[in-house]
């Protein structure tokens, strides 16, 4: 069944097979300096970044993503929003072919195992790893090659990843990197009562409750 959404007040249709916009969407969206620039969102699930950019002043926007449902929804999705956007199906970079100045990236960057506990990635949306960082790392690695010379990246973490290989890459694949922002989330119902399931570091517990972090990280050279 579809449903429509609202993403900082641009509407969104849904279903229960596709990818929802989150806290670390939202954040994406308002941190990321995108007006008159072309940008790139990698994995874009049903399209929020990429449609926010397009509305609000971006020069040119790209939207790729592996899974055709989510690009199905982004199309249908810019369509509704009136906006024009260049969509195409990407194993990450692997169909990119320009050069962009800046690329906005919240792939699939949580623990598979806690993705399909928490629910937040349905079925068959593909995730990460076992390590939560595989996709992330990728894109730190090859990101160099699809930004112009003063291009940026900006890549959203959370701690259900191997969050300090993917610091040290970044470290190792750009000069400038800074964590524009850090947020502690609470955890869901859920999350809670699986918490015995969870690896230690990837979550603090202050008081009685329990947190999982997330970090956006702009990189450039
Ligand atoms: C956490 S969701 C974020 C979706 C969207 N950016 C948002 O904010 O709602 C991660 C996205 O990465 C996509 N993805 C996973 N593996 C991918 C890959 N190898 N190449 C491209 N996209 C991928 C998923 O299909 C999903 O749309």
């Amino acid at each position: 069944m579809n449903s429509t959404l609202n993403f900082l007040g641009i509407q969104l249709d849904y279903s229960e097979e596709v990818f929802r916009p989150t806290l670390i969407s939202e954040n994406c969206a308002k941190l990321t300096d995108f007006r008159d620039k072309s940008i790139l969102d990698l994995g874009c699930g049903i399209g929020p970044l990429a449609i926010y950019f397009a509305k609000n002043g971006a020069r040119k926007v790209s939207a790729c993503d592996i899974f055709e449902k989510h690009l199905e929804y982004t199309e249908k999705n810019a369509r509704l929003n009136e906006v024009k956007i260049e969509i195409f199906k990407s194993d990450l970079f692997s169909n990119v072919k320009e050069k962009y100045d800046v690329i906005c990236c919240d792939v699939s960057g949580v623990d598979k195992n806690v993705a399909e506990m928490t629910g937040w990635f349905p079925e068959e949306v593909p995730k990460a790893d076992e390590t939560g960082s595989n996709l992330i790392i990728k894109v730190v690695e090859e990101a160099k090659k699809y930004l112009k010379k003063s291009g940026i990246l900006n890549i959203a973490t959370t701690s259900f990843s191997d969050v300090v290989s993917i610091e040290r890459d970044i470290s190792k694949n750009f000069l400038i990197s800074e964590v524009l922002i850090k947020i502690d989330v609470p955890f869901s119902r859920r999350l809670k009562k699986n918490v015995k399931l969870l690896d230690e570091k990837s979550y603090k517990k202050i008081d009685d409750e329990y947190f999982w972090e997330f970090k956006l990280f702009k990189c450039s050279n």
